[in-house]
């Protein structure tokens, strides 16, 4: 028709949306997600390696990254079935290249060059962390920004100031264990299998959370940062007794395991809560948001909506479908890589650690 123009600037490529292809093998889950314009998730598929880890209390490396080359094409075929999706209709790859495990990050970034190569599609590289800080504004109608974000995950738990999807400022980050860690290793020491988060929680459900008084390491009144290996140590020397490492457990009945899980839990959450506040207050914002594996924690997301409540502040809770490791995170933030045009280069590498400061 004369006056329609087809191709950039006419109605067609304004109105058209815009489809990533995420994949995600940074630890143990292997996964792949269909996200449109950065918030629409269309599939996201997780295949969970947790029970061949298990019974080694913790992700193995080798069996990880080979699980990943097992499964990862199945994983992706399953986002694009269910998204109905065939490889014309992506406009773009997304993968977490950083931080994570280096023998399983390869799998995925290895996969997405490939089919950014084969199909022509621009590569984008998701650091893993910033697309569990984004992950909460999945599905809103608008952008959560300006936000302190709460980052809690088995490899961090750090305080952003985030301005934009593409704009943080770190104020605050743990010194040395993480929060998933530490109910990882606090899991092990009550005998509770792994991962820790849930099993904990479940455990959490039948004690009393006053029972025990852990400790809230709070270092110092200004402090944004956060602390978890005392409390993990004291969780030790209350099950073994003090100076004890070993042999208490066995004389713990099922009600004193239960309580010592739900006051660590409680001992943890305080923390991550009154932590955040101090954020809100040092930056003057009206908007929380919560992401990371230690998201899905109930009483963590009802402390927090409870305190924001009171405060008058907005809080925005990742669904639980992405609050541990998945793809649609990665797809979802990787739209923004793609607005911003920062495309990666085919040469692009895994990396251990993150870049972000
Ligand atoms: O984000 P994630 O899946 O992987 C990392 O990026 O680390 O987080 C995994 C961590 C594990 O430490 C796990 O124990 C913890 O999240 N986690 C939980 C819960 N579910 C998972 N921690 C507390 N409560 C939960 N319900
Ligand atoms: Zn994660």
């Amino acid at each position: 028709m004369r006056g329609w123009r087809r191709g950039p600037g006419s109605l067609e490529e304004i109105t058209r949306v815009t489809t990533i292809l995420g994949i995600e093998t940074s630890c143990d889950e292997t996964a792949a997600a269909v996200v449109a314009d950065g918030r629409h998730v269309r599939s996201n598929v997780v295949a969970s390696q947790v029970e061949f880890h298990k019974k080694y209390g913790g992700v193995v490396p080798e069996i990880a990254s080979r699980k990943h080359i097992e499964v990862l094409n199945s994983v992706i075929g399953e986002a694009m079935a269910t998204a109905q999706c065939r490889h014309d209709d992506i406009d773009a790859l997304a993968v977490t290249y950083a931080p994570g495990l280096v023998g399983s990050l390869l799998i995925g970034v290895t996969a997405a060059k490939t089919l950014s190569w084969l199909w022509g599609k621009p590569l984008l590289a998701v650091d893993h962390l910033h697309a569990h800080t984004t992950s909460p504004a999945i599905g809103l109608d608008a952008p959560p920004w300006p936000a302190v974000a709460l980052v809690v995950s088995g490899g961090h738990t750090t305080l952003f100031y985030v301005r934009d999807f593409l704009d943080f400022q770190r104020l605050g980050a743990t010194t040395d264990d993480a929060a998933g860690e530490a109910f990882d290793k606090v899991a092990t020491i009550l005998g509770l299998s792994y991962p820790g988060g849930p099993s904990i929680e479940a455990r959490a459900r039948d004690g009393d959370p006053h029972a025990v008084e852990f400790p809230r390491t709070m270092l110092g009144r200004q402090s944004l940062d956060f602390s978890f290996s005392g409390i993990k140590t004291a969780v030790l020397y209350h099950v073994n007794g003090p100076g004890k490492t070993s042999g208490g457990l066995e004389k713990m009945s099922p009600q004193r395991i239960a309580d010592a899980a739900a006051s660590f839990q409680q001992a943890v959450v305080d923390v991550l809560v009154a932590k955040t506040m101090r954020a809100v207050s040092r930056v003057r914002v009206d908007t929380v948001v919560l992401g990371g594996g230690v998201a899905a924690n109930a009483l963590l997301r009802q402390a927090l909506r409870e305190e924001c409540q009171r405060r008058n502040l907005t809080l925005h809770t990742a669904d639980l479908a992405y609050c541990g490791d998945n793809a649609a995170m990665i797809a979802a933030h990787g739209y923004h890589l793609l607005q911003a045009g920062r495309i990666a280069a085919l040469t692009l590498a895994a990396r251990a650690t993150t870049e972000m400061k």
